[in-house]
């Protein structure tokens, strides 16, 4: 029987810019920020560059191979006919996938509230702090996260050309003017430079923590190690922006045809994104300080951006231009979430018809609701919030991540070949194996165990 032929993208960048869709969003210029400042700054930074050149864009790689050698959604894809089945980790995928987009369009929800509320002037003639402190949870809260909701649906249901390549296309560029716009602007207050330094130059101390140890026979004692605590952060955050260990890649990456250089789409995917996340931080770290933000941001870094980047706006004293930038701002990270939510929800929905055999329409209604439904208390508590996000955002991925790194590196039969296809930059194939099979397992391990031991901690 003939296979009826698998949607395309459009254009040889499509791929391009809906994977790079898929990564930007509020993972860059919400989550950034705020870790980078939970976590004592530029030492940060730097941890979590090593780790998404040494273990983000492998795995990024090896997302790509599954996605075009099977064609299909990550429950599948994770099938070789006769050779191996890992079907159970697409499963994990699949409510990772649900687990993130139940908070992750809360938060969306409340950029949709500031760009209504730029236009009309309200955020502006409030306080910052409180205005957060106050719009975060409750009943309208709901109501924006269930409307940001049916427009992530409304795409799905468009499928991925019409839907998703198109707005891409436009918004990413958009998005860049204006974070670049308003770094300039930053860039020019009193007191920018605390913020480049807080932001830029590391104090190597946090990178090590003293961990109390007991030993039956020998009793306790402490000993300095890198911080595993630091350096889980900084995974969890690699994860989460490159949009890896829960198939959006894999799913992406099946609709990509068979000559495309998958280790050059993963230099450029990786690269637009820090490059992105990184311009956020030079914009919004120079704000915070030069408006003396910080003991704020310290409060709740959860809400640094929203609290910040009304502050600084406030200071501009003509109204429509101080509106302006503020919708634009607040638009922009808006419509960056929303494609970032379009390929979480993706990954619901290719499984459901895959898997239950529905059409698109019934899968992305479905996977839609079971999201608004599971991100009602997120929308009621900021606590429930940051546990979600600490559980699905960080540590699901990283389990996801592992498994993905094991399967490709060592279970899967001859991924080399459908990389070599279309391949221009066969000198990184070798690197690409090592740090899959050997640096990136070993890594992963040892990070999700610190998790395991703080959750335990926790208990006790
Ligand atoms: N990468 C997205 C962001 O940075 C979030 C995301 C995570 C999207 C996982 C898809 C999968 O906002």
């Amino acid at each position: 029987m003939q296979k009826a032929p698998r949607e395309n993208w459009n254009t040889k960048i499509g791929f391009v810019f809906a994977a790079v869709g898929s990564a930007v969003g509020l993972g860059n210029i919400w989550r950034f920020p705020y870790l980078t400042a939970e976590y004592g700054g530029a030492a940060f930074v730097l941890v979590y560059i090593v780790l998404l050149i040494l273990i983000g864009m492998p795995v990024m790689t090896a997302e790509f191979i599954l996605g075009r050698g099977s064609g299909k959604s990550p429950v599948q894809a994770l099938i070789q006919p006769g050779e191996n089945n890992w079907s159970g980790l697409g499963y994990l995928f699949v409510i990772t996938g649900l687990g993130i987009l139940s908070y992750y369009s809360v938060i969306a929800g409340w950029t949709l509230r500031y760009s209504f509320e730029s236009l009309s002037g309200v955020l502006l003639a409030v306080d910052p702090g409180d205005h957060f402190d106050q719009i975060t949870t409750g009943t309208t809260s709901l109501m924006y996260h269930i409307f940001f909701m049916l427009l992530t649906t409304g795409i799905v249901l468009g499928g991925v050309r019409k839907g998703i390549e198109q707005s891409v296309k436009v918004l990413i560029p958009l998005l860049i003017a204006l974070i670049a716009g308003l770094g300039i602007w930053a860039s020019f207050q009193i007191g920018a430079v605390d913020g480049y330094r807080y932001y830029l130059q590391p104090d190597f101390s946090e990178l090590i923590s003293n961990y109390a140890l007991y030993l039956p026979g020998i009793g306790h004692f402490s000993i300095s190690f890198l911080s595993l605590g630091l350096l889980a952060g900084a995974a969890g955050q690699t994860f989460f922006t490159l949009s890896l260990g829960m198939g959006a890649m894999i799913t992406y990456a099946s609709y990509l045809p068979r000559k495309d250089d998958l280790i050059e789409k993963t230099f450029y995917v990786s690269f637009a994104d820090f490059g992105i996340a990184f311009l956020s931080g030079l914009m919004i770290f120079p704000i915070i300080f030069s408006f003396g933000l910080i003991d704020r941001v310290g409060e709740s870094p959860l809400g640094a951006l929203f609290i910040a980047i009304p502050e600084a706006f406030q200071q501009v004293t003509t109204p429509i231009i101080s509106q302006g930038l503020s919708f634009i701002f607040f638009f922009a990270l808006l419509l960056a979430a929303l494609t970032s939510a379009v390929s979480l929800l993706e990954v619901v929905t290719s499984s459901l018809m895959d898997e239950l055999k529905m059409n698109r329409r019934v899968a992305a209604v479905s996977g839609g609701l079971a999201c608004l439904v599971v991100g009602i208390p997120a929308a009621f508590s900021l606590d429930w919030l940051g546990m979600a996000d600490k559980i699905a955002g960080s540590f699901l991925l990283l389990v996801g991540g592992l498994a993905l790194a094991i399967y490709v590196g060592w279970i899967m039969k001859e991924p080399t070949v459908e990389l070599s296809r279309g391949l221009k930059l066969k000198m990184f194939v070798k690197p690409w194996r090592f740090l899959l099979r050997y640096l990136a397992p070993l890594a992963l391990l040892a990070i999700l165990s610190n998790f395991v031991l703080n959750f335990i901690q926790e208990l006790f």
